[in-house]
C-alpha cells in the first residue's frame, strides 16, 4: 500500500479590491510639502493615491475586498477555512486583523491570523494558501492584503509622503485538480537589511513615549535609494524562480503583476524579462505605493478589465521591507 500524500492544486477563484473615496493628488501634496508634480512623476510615476478616512481601519478595508472576492468566487463566508491578511498597519497590534475580518464575514470556521512580510504580505500568504490546501489541510482559503500606509506617514517627509497610498485587495483561494491554477510559488527574505525600510517606533523594542513621537519614530523609516538597488534585482529573481521551477520562462508569461513601489522599478523588471509594455499590468500612476494591497489590487483591476483570458499565464511578483521578496505563477 502506498503511503504517499496525493498533492492536490490550488486556484485562485475569485478577486475584490477596495480603496478609500479620497483621492490625494500630486498637486494636493505640492500645498504641503517641497515637491512637484514632475518630480514626482519622474522618480516613481504616481500621480495620486487614495487615503482612508479617519474612521476606517484595516478590517474595514479587508472587509469590502473580501466581500467583492467571495461574490466572484461564488464561495459563502461560513465555507471558508482559513482566513490569512498580509498588513503592517493592522487596526491593533492585536488581535489580528483576521480575527476582526472573520467575525464581520461570519465566518465562524476559519482560522484566521496576519502575517507581516510588508509588500510582499499578499504574496507569502499566497504561498502559505497554496501549501495548505495542496497538502489537503484546508480547502478554501481568503487571503487579503491591506494597509492603511497614510496612518505611518509622515506628511513632512517628502522622500516617503508622495509614495504611499491606502487599499486592500482579497483573493479567494480553492482546491482543484493539480493540474490547474498555481503552478509555483517562491518566497525568500534577507534580515540584514531591515533598515532600509521600517517602523522604528510603537513595538517592544521601542514603544511610543512622547519623546519617541517627537523624534518621528510612529512613521515609515525608508532609504529609498539603497532599496531601489535591491529591488529590481530580488524581483527578477524571484521571477525566474517561479518560471525555472515549473520549465517555463519569461517568454511563456501573458501578464506579469509587479508591486508597485516605483515605475522605474517596475520598468527595470520589465526590460530584464524581455516582456512588452502591455504585459505588464501598472497602476501606480492613480494608487501608489499600497504595499502588500498593491498586487491583488491590480490582479482585480486586471480580471474587470476581461483582457485577461482562460488559459493565460499570470507571474505575481513582490518586494518589500525585510527584505521580503516572492512571486506567484498561475494559469487562469
Ligand atoms: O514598496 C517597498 C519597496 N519600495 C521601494 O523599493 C522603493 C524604492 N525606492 C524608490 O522608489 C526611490 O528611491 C524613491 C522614489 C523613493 C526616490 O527616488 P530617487 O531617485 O532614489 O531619489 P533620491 O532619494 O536619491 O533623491 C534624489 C533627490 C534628493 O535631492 P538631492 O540630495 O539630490 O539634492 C532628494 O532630496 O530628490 C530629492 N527628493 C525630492 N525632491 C522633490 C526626494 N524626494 C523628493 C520629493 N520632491 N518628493
Amino acid at each position: 500500500m502506498s503511503c504517499e500524500r496525493q498533492l492536490k492544486g490550488a486556484k485562485i477563484t475569485g478577486v475584490g479590491y477596495y480603496v478609500p473615496e479620497k483621492i490625494l493628488t500630486n498637486a494636493d501634496l505640492e500645498k504641503i510639502v517641497d515637491t512637484s508634480d514632475k518630480w514626482i512623476v519622474e522618480r516613481s510615476g504616481i500621480r495620486e493615491r487614495h487615503i482612508s478616512s479617519d474612521d476606517q481601519a484595516a478590517s474595514d478595508l479587508a472587509y469590502e475586498a473580501s466581500l467583492k472576492a467571495l461574490e466572484k468566487s461564488g464561495v459563502k463566508a461560513e465555507e471558508l477555512d482559513q482566513i490569512i491578511v498580509g498588513t503592517a498597519t493592522s487596526d491593533m497590534l492585536f488581535p489580528a486583523t483576521a480575527c476582526l475580518l472573520q467575525n464581520m464575514l461570519g465566518a465562524k470556521k476559519a482560522a484566521a491570523y496576519d502575517l507581516t512580510a510588508a509588500c510582499s504580505g499578499f504574496i507569502f500568504g499566497v504561498s502559505i494558501a497554496d501549501s495548505m490546501i495542496s497538502s489537503g489541510k484546508a480547502e478554501k482559503i481568503l487571503v487579503v492584503g491591506v494597509e492603511l500606509l497614510s496612518r505611518i506617514t509622515d506628511y513632512t517627509d517628502r522622500a516617503t509622503c508622495v509614495l504611499f497610498g491606502d487599499g486592500a485587495g482579497a483573493a479567494v483561494i480553492e482546491s482543484c485538480s493539480p493540474q490547474e491554477g498555481i503552478l509555483s510559488t517562491f518566497i525568500k527574505t534577507d534580515g540584514e537589511y531591515t533598515d532600509l525600510l521600517y517602523l522604528p517606533g510603537g513595538g517592544s523594542r521601542n514603544p511610543l513615549t512622547e519623546e519617541s513621537i517627537k523624534k518621528g519614530e510612529q512613521y515609515i523609516h525608508m532609504k529609498g535609494s539603497e532599496l531601489f538597488k535591491y529591488a529590481v534585482k530580488a524581483m527578477v529573481q524571484a521571477a525566474r524562480e517561479a518560471l525555472g521551477s515549473v520549465g517555463l520562462g519569461p517568454e511563456d508569461v501573458d501578464f506579469l503583476i509587479p508591486h508597485q513601489a516605483n515605475i522605474r522599478i517596475i520598468q527595470g523588471v520589465r526590460k530584464r524579462l524581455k516582456l512588452k509594455k502591455e504585459q505588464v499590468v501598472i497602476n501606480i500612476d492613480r494608487m501608489g505605493n499600497t504595499s502588500t494591497a498593491s498586487i491583488p489590487i491590480a490582479l482585480g483591476e486586471l480580471e474587470e478589465s476581461n483582457i485577461i483570458k482562460k488559459g493565460n499565464l499570470v507571474l505575481l511578483v513582490a518586494f518589500g521591507g525585510g527584505l521580503t521578496w516572492g512571486s506567484i505563477l498561475f494559469r487562469k
